[in-house]
């Protein structure tokens, strides 16, 4: 999604706009554009592609002055390219924007009758024209914005700058992210906090609806609507972690290794081995509120998704409460039936995803109690929930989540037991025996890890297919579907996720020589089914591989190749069979040199909807 970063000080933006927007680059961007004023003079530079082109051109035609915005685009509106980079002009107005304009074409319509000319197929320029079209002599810069954000309908967050009045950064958030850094008369803005974090931890969360005016080495906050507003700083004392590859070729390959150590830092001080419990600090509900709602209902986007029905399966199985997954977008227009006998658990890596923000909100609406598992501190999803249970994966740069995805199963799992603890579904015996279980998962972790050889060598083998089937039942369903989508996203092979005992109501008629089919077959109550499943496969002449647990040779009878996969229990096997697929759609996308970390058109963090 869209970056933004600018600033207002004594220094030379340009270094501190290129460095936060480099520290923005895990949100995915197609290119990139800065814009410095000095004595009223605006400079622009565009690039397309990745920020070192941006950086390129800084060298070649460098920029200077104390003011300045900066952006990574993701399209929305328009194509990749430098005439649709932001930042944009309209008239003396420069801005840079996240979200979506909804009435563009209609308010460009207008501007384009009275006199404006377009040189981009943005929705943003047109902010930009509207703004300076308001900006008269009887108008300031400040009320110029607010008249112009009151006829834009959408989601933004957005930085404007005037040539005619040098000496101001104005800032906006309508649904889309936004803070500001303060130290001593110097202003730092951005679309996320580790972009400016190195500079000052002392942080302004705007809040939707919100403007902040800077001049003059002064902050001044407002409703857009009018009335002026006291802002309270907090001061942030968490630490980003620096996005470093460690010897690692990638950020990818290095986050699929950093698993072990995740899946100890999300468990790391909740467990209550004696009690067979876990301790869940954010939950903020004792046992008499937490037994008390009738159903839960969990609700996400992509990947997060797959963890929320995995979560559905724990659950229902252990706590035998009643859960529904949803996908955010679908859910947030649909008038759901929740109430406050709803627990709404919102599970999001980056805790930004509009859609999953704006399904909270809607549940929020209607009284559902919110308990959110969230990775990012402080994201928008954290803060506007009653409580948070944080998954502790550390910064994960790569688009396609890994390590923050086996650290979600694992937050649910421990939900699981504090519920099933609190309801009286899990006794003493089961709590103590499913937390024993937890000790051993990053040791099995590791071990999986080291099959990457075998899973290059399949990988080398099906190189050429361009579609792929996962089949899983079960608990391993979620995971086939998690297997099909990594593939797609990084090696851009179509793949299609299918619970195993549907296959014959449709894909049995893809089955083909051409066609590998991975088949999750785990030592669980479902094996006897999923091994008919297999045959039926290569009974048509299909290829297979099979991930089976550790020592079930039998299982991969038939089979082209047999991945043995260490066997946790039917609970967590998930993690380990999620972690092999991650190294399957690695290997694929190497091989076929692809860039695994910043895949084409995706992005990490979704912001718009
Ligand atoms: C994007 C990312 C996915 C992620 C999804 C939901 O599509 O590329 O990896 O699963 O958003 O993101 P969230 O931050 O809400 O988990």
């Amino acid at each position: 999604m869209c970056g933004i970063v600018g600033y207002m000080g004594n220094q030379d933006a340009t270094p501190v706009i290129m460095s936060g927007l480099n520290l923005l680059e895990y949100r995915g961007y197609d290119s990139a554009g800065i814009c410095t004023m000095a004595s009223g003079a605006v400079e622009i530079r565009r690039s397309s592609g990745k920020l070192v082109n941006l950086e390129r051109l800084l060298k070649q035609q460098p920029l200077h002055g104390n003011i300045g915005i900066g952006h990574t685009r993701w399209a929305t509106h328009g194509k990749p390219s430098i005439a649709n980079a932001h930042p944009h002009k309209g008239g003396s107005v420069i801005v840079v924007h996240n979200g979506i304009i909804e009435n563009y074409l209609l308010l460009k319509d207008e501007l384009t009758r009275r006199g404006h000319q377009f040189l981009s197929e943005t929705d943003t320029e047109v902010i930009s024209h509207l703004i300076d079209e308001k900006f008269t002599a009887d108008t300031s810069f400040e009320e110029a914005v607010r008249q112009a954000l009151k006829e834009i309908h959408g989601v933004y967050a957005l930085c404007a700058l005037s040539e005619k009045d040098d000496k101001t950064l104005i800032v906006a958030k309508s649904g889309s992210p936004m803070v500001i850094g303060i130290r001593g008369n110097e202003y730092f803005v951005a679309s996320d906090m580790p972009a400016i974090i190195c500079y000052t931890r002392e942080i302004v969360i705007m809040e939707d609806g919100e403007m902040a005016v800077i001049r003059n080495g002064t902050v001044k906050f407002s409703a857009i609507g009018g009335g002026e507003l006291e802002k309270i700083s907090r001061i942030i004392d968490w630490s980003p972690l620096k996005a470093e590859n460690k010897g690692f070729p990638n950020h990818m390959l290095k986050e699929i290794h950093e698993q072990p150590q995740a899946l100890r830092n999300v468990v790391a001080g909740r467990v209550r081995e004696e009690e067979g419990d876990v301790v869940l600090e954010g939950l903020n509900l004792d046992d008499t509120s937490l037994k008390s709602f009738e159903r839960l209902c969990l609700v996400a986007c992509g990947t997060s998704w797959h963890a929320a029905l995995v979560g559905k399966y724990l659950i229902e199985e252990y706590c035998r409460v009643p859960v529904d997954v949803e996908i955010a977008s679908e859910f947030r227009y649909r008038d759901p039936l929740v109430s406050r006998k709803t627990l709404v658990i919102p599970i999001s890596q980056s805790g930004e995803t509009a859609d999953t923000l704006a399904a909270l909100r809607e549940a929020r609406d209607k009284d559902a109690h919110i308990v959110s598992i969230c990775n990012v501190a402080d994201s928008s999803i954290a803060r506007e929930s009653h409580g948070v249970i944080y998954t502790h994966a550390g910064l994960e740069i790569g688009v396609a989540s890994t390590k923050t995805f086996t650290t979600q199963l694992v937050a649910l799992y421990l939900l699981t037991i504090r519920l099933g603890r609190a309801n009286g579904r899990i006794d003493l015996r089961k709590g103590q025996e499913m937390i024993a279980a937890l000790s051993g998962l990053p040791a099995l972790v590791e071990k999986t890890l080291g099959l990457d050889s075998q899973i290059e060598e399949v990988a080398c083998e099906y190189l050429t297919s361009w579609d792929a089937i996962y089949l899983g039942r079960g608990i391993s369903y979620p995971i086939a579907l998690e297997g099909a989508l990594k593939l797609k996203e990084i090696s851009y092979i179509h793949a299609d996720g299918y619970p195993a005992g549907e296959m014959k109501h449709g894909p049995i008629a893809l089955i083909d020589v051409d066609m590998p089919v991975f088949i999750l077959a785990p030592r669980d109550r479902h094996l006897v089914k999923v091994q008919s499943n297999m045959e039926e496969v290569v009974a048509r002449g299909g290829r297979v591989v099979v991930f089976c647990s550790e020592g079930d040779f039998k299982t991969g009878k038939g089979a082209e190749y047999a991945l043995q996969i260490p066997w946790a229990g039917e609970a967590l096997s998930p993690v380990l069979f999620a972690v092999a697929l991650q190294l399957l759609a690695y290997n694929f996308a190497i091989l076929k040199g692809k860039d695994v970390d910043k895949p084409r058109n995706l992005a990490k963090s979704v912001t718009v909807e």
